[in-house]
């Protein structure tokens, strides 16, 4: 979960590279580096600990001249946040420069050899290991760098997505990639290559996803060349890139989060466009319609995920299982992956990410479809490795999710699953038609409810500064909701480093309560659904032993009203869906919290954006 940057070509490298690190900054923020190859051939590696900002105050006033060059942004997993482990890597000789999004898991295996013969690390690294193979592979085989690096790979094990320089050569970059992400954009007489399609989208609007197991040879005098580890020449396949750099700006607001909040109501549309029909009689999803007969014949559908797509999965999890009737588990894609699950061709495998680059979820699909079991991705981004590993999909078309916090994802996902459950369910015959109508109207109709709770803002900005020095949060959900509240205790955590904790609300009394007195703020939703009683009951409970409840309600509640100590109202939409109404107001609870506290909203410590390590 590193970014890697690269360029070859005609311009200045390094703006070029300094620009997409800020781009693929979401990744992984505690130390950056470059390397660029000056048209003389000297080999010129600048790395420190600490964000983009950082590398380019320690590069003022240093040459960093040159036409081609990798760059790095880091989220540490082998050795700690510093200078020394920052990358580049580079060999022994210093001749060989290299980055690395992944983990060579055989590393110490390959350093012990190393050391035998002569080698010293300097860096507490496993990447380090990879360019001191790289340079022993050369040199005793008196080889070229890309014959060295298709060698040297095949002695590793673990996830990479590597670009690798050499001292002398100014035109050529080689690059690999096994289980971590790598776009390469193809200009004229130029090449850019990137994590994603971030950095790129600026230069051209041509890339290509290099596959597992494959390398390219990047030379900007010649045509691209792909073959994998067995030396087999694959066919460049050149797609066109959906995506604007104002997808990739801020915008005017503050944070990312803010930005990507506020988009929802638009996300939603674009997330439902040409998929429900405008009268609300019909849902067309073709990635389930053309499979249909796979799901309902199904013994069970498995839902996969990590994080915030794990807690759309539960609410997924209700949707098929109250309107299809068809049994569903939610597996954490961690777990599942390690677990020996009982997993066949009867089952349904659906795998929930946004950036479609999660390592354990990945994982996860490899290990079901290894077993038989047909794949169903719901993913954000584009071409990512998961959307291609699936057997079928349906993106939810939110765009670029920036803010390390997932907020307009979540709501895409859950759209989606709405979607699925309802196309399955009419395939199935398990829904009424004026249910049907019901939902699919709701759905047409979530953009301006959606709207409406953005509308909160400027009331939960006031509000929150009561809670700038909440030590616990404790968030209460049922139903529906439950997932909902699961995720808003998340997004507080994480951006506010605030402990809280999510709980379906009539569990509450087997244990949880007794952590509550006057110092703990409750969150509550209590929205009018089929359990509403049920739940007044519930917060009844955490007020007659004081606890401060700050209750989600619907708009116009009485009853909730004279029990909470604050309301917020939210408008209202079919049951199922009521959690994506909810989810708005706690994900603006928690921004204006962390805010509050001057936290880095964006980038909150020891987090990045997509986990593509295990
Ligand atoms: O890209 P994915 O949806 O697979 O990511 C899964 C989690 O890492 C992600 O949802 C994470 O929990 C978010 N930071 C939550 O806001």
């Amino acid at each position: 979960m590193c970014g890697i940057v690269g360029y070859v070509g005609y311009r200045e490298a390094f703006p070029i590279l300094i620009s997409g690190l800020h781009r693929l900054e979401y990744r992984g923020y505690d130390s950056a580096g470059v390397a660029l190859v000056s048209d003389d051939g000297r080999l010129n590696v600048q790395k420190c600990r600490g964000k983009v900002a950082d590398l380019e105050n320690f590069t003022v006033s240093k040459d960093v001249s040159g036409h081609i060059g990798i760059a790095h942004t880091r989220w540490a997993t082998h050795g700690e946040p510093n200078d020394v482990n920052a990358h580049p890597h580079y060999s022994e000789s210093g001749n060989i420069a290299l980055i690395h999004n992944g983990i060579i898991e055989n590393y110490g295996v390959l350093k012990d050899a190393l050391i035998e013969n002569g080698y010293t690390f300097k860096s507490g690294t496993d990447t380090e290991v990879l360019v001191q193979l790289i340079e022993y592979v050369k040199t005793t085989n008196n080889c070229s760098l890309f014959e060295a690096v298709q060698s040297a790979l095949k002695q590793v094990v673990g996830a990479y997505a590597i670009a690798v320089v050499e001292k002398g050569n100014c035109d050529e970059i080689i690059a690999a990639r096994k289980s971590s992400p790598m776009v390469i954009g193809v200009g004229e007489g130029e090449y850019f290559l990137a994590s994603d399609a971030t950095p790129i989208v600026e230069y051209t609007d041509r890339v290509v996803y290099v596959n597992d197991g494959e390398i390219a040879v990047i030379n900007r005098n010649k045509p691209l060349k792909i073959v994998n580890l067995d030396n087999i020449e694959s066919r460049v396949d050149i797609k066109k890139l959906e995506l604007s750099i104002s997808q990739l700006e801020k915008g005017g607001y503050p944070h990312f989060m803010l930005k990507e909040i506020h988009e929802q109501p638009k996300t939603i549309v674009d997330c439902i466009r040409g998929r429900v029909a405008a009268d609300g009689s019909n849902v067309v999803l073709s990635g389930v319609m053309a499979n249909c007969e796979r799901f309902l014949q199904a013994k069970r559908i498995v839902f996969v995920g990590c994080g915030t797509s794990w807690h759309a999965a539960l609410i997924g999890e209700h949707l098929i299982e109250d309107l299809c009737r068809i049994p569903v588990e939610v597996e954490y894609a961690s777990e599942f992956r390690y677990r020996n699950p009982v997993i066949g061709p009867d089952d349904v495998v659906i795998a929930v990410s946004q950036s479609g680059e999660t390592a354990d979820t990945l994982a996860a699909v490899e290990l079901a479809k290894k077993n038989g079991a047909f794949i169903f991705g719901i993913c954000n981004v584009v071409g990512s490795s998961i959307a291609r590993a699936t057997d079928s999909g349906a993106y939810i078309h939110v765009g670029p999710e920036i803010g390390v916090a997932s907020t307009k994802a979540f709501t895409g996902q859950v759209t989606v699953m709405a979607m699925v459950a309802l196309t399955l369910a009419r395939a199935k015959g398990t829904i009424g038609e004026e249910h049907f109508r019901e939902i699919a109207n709701g759905l047409l109709h979530l953009p301006a409810l959606i709207e409406q709770a953005v509308e909160l803002d400027a009331q939960i900005r006031d509000f929150s500064k009561m809670f700038t020095y909440a030590r616990n949060f404790i968030y209460l959900g049922r139903g529906y909701n439950y997932p909902a509240a699961l995720e808003g205790a998340l997004k507080l955590k994480e951006i506010s480093y605030i402990h809280a904790e999510g709980y379906p609300a009539a569990e509450m009394k087997h244990g949880p309560i007794a952590l509550i007195d006057s110092e703990m703020p409750v969150v509550a939703i209590a929205t009018r659904d089929s359990i509403y009683e049920k739940t007044v009951s519930n917060i009844q409970e955490i007020k007659a032993r004081g606890g401060r409840i700050i209750a989600i309600v619907e708009q116009g509640d009485t009853v909730v009203r004279n029990i909470a100590d604050y309301c917020i109202e939210v408008p209202t939409a079919p049951e199922c869906l009521m959690p994506l109404v909810v989810s708005v107001p706690l994900q603006l609870l928690a921004y204006y919290i962390a805010v509050n506290k001057g936290r880095d909203v964006d980038q909150p410590r020891n987090l990045a954006k997509s986990v593509t390590v295990e």
